[in-house]
């Protein structure tokens, strides 16, 4: 019953295999081997991308940072939502890799920022001439932090917003394999045809040990974002590691098959939920996070009966049983249905 985090999960047998097959023997440092070739030319295909500039990183939050900075400069400011990852959790990581280029929230619902939000954010910045921050790119999460999925029109609209402003955009995709399998759509599509112009690509919370794809669509900055990797000291010396997961994870589709598991575990979770007495959904879960709340009293019974998940913003002790308290259940590629239906028979 475990739903703290896809963080947590287990790191997928073929990944391990392909690490394995490619410890033997020696392979040149730094990205210069064979298999980061490959890989890079394997990312350009699955989307449709022959000039992307592809780079492997360790951490969502470097791809996140090492990719806006590359697209901001320091006097800039770059339009997130309320909730966005680059706000909340990477201890302002994003303000200084761009070298203190700061964040402008935009009204939020559902954990997607509104067109409008975007509008009059974009609108009230860039008005103070040389005293105030300058507009710079929109960074949009898919799926978002709240589990809920950007439809493709939504997305046109808010890069539409961007674009008419001359302002390029970034995907935080952290989760982009569980949105992409709940679309049901091209990875292009959701991405540079929808006027994304960098991606931060996950696969650690998908069945990988730790990387992340970080693509620039039109490889202008392929340069700059390499300088900036190895300044940030995230370029990795054993990089056919990197490579060799990234390898596995988009052969035969199984970053999609992982991520369409993970969501079907989080469907079934919730459609309990639904009918639980007492439990109420707080979003949409489009993808493989879920937001609830219950009852104190239920949370209280379900974390000594040995669930794992993390109340969001409220406090276990000290307040009325019955009042509601929200939580944050996340389900992986390795989710168990009997895990879940135990959950559900204990709630
Ligand atoms: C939406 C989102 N973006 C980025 C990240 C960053 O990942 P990392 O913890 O690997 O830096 C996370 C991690 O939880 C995330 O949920």
């Amino acid at each position: 019953m475990y739903f703290a985090s896809d963080n947590c999960g287990p790191v997928h047998p073929k990944v391990l295999e392909s690490l394995t097959s490619a410890n033997a023997g020696y392979s040149p440092a730094y990205g210069d081997d064979r298999l980061t070739r490959e890989v890079t030319e394997r990312v350009r295909e699955v989307f449709d991308a022959p000039d992307a500039a592809v780079h492997l990183v360790t951490t969502g939050s470097a791809a996140n940072t090492l990719l806006l900075a590359s697209l901001t400069a320091p006097w800039q400011t770059v339009f997130c939502s309320r909730v966005a990852h680059i706000h909340e959790d990477e201890c302002n990581a994003p303000e200084f890799f761009t070298g203190g280029a700061k964040l402008t929230l935009v009204e939020t619902e559902n954990g997607q920022m509104t067109q409008d939000g975007l509008a009059a954010a974009i609108a009230a910045e860039e008005t103070r001439g040389v005293h105030g921050p300058q507009r710079g790119p929109v960074s949009l999460t898919q799926a978002t932090e709240k589990g809920t999925v950007h439809d493709l029109e939504t997305l046109r609209g808010l890069t539409a917003i961007a674009r008419a402003h001359g302002l390029p955009v970034h995907m935080d995709g952290a989760r982009f394999a569980n949105a992409l399998a709940t679309l049901g759509c091209q990875p292009a599509e959701m991405s540079w045809k929808a006027g994304v112009d960098a991606l931060s690509f996950g696969g650690t919370k998908n069945g990988l040990m730790g990387v992340e794809a970080a693509i620039l669509f039109d490889g202008e900055r392929l340069w700059e974002f390499e300088l900036r990797r190895k300044r940030g000291a995230h370029l990795m010396s054993k990089h056919r590691f990197l490579a060799a997961q990234m390898l596995a994870y988009l052969d035969s589709g199984l970053w999609l098959e992982l991520a369409s598991a993970a969501n079907a575990a989080c469907r079934r979770l919730a459609d309990g939920l639904r009918s639980a007495p007492g439990a109420n959904l707080m979003y949409r879960p489009d993808a493989n996070i879920l937001f609830a709340r219950l009852p104190r009293a239920t949370h209280r019974r379900l974390f000594a009966a040995g669930a794992e998940y993390h109340l969001w913003d409220a406090a276990l002790d000290g307040g009325p049983e019955d009042e509601p308290l929200a939580a944050r259940f996340v389900t992986d590629w390795s989710a168990r249905d009997a895990d879940t239906d135990r959950f559900l028979d204990l709630l």
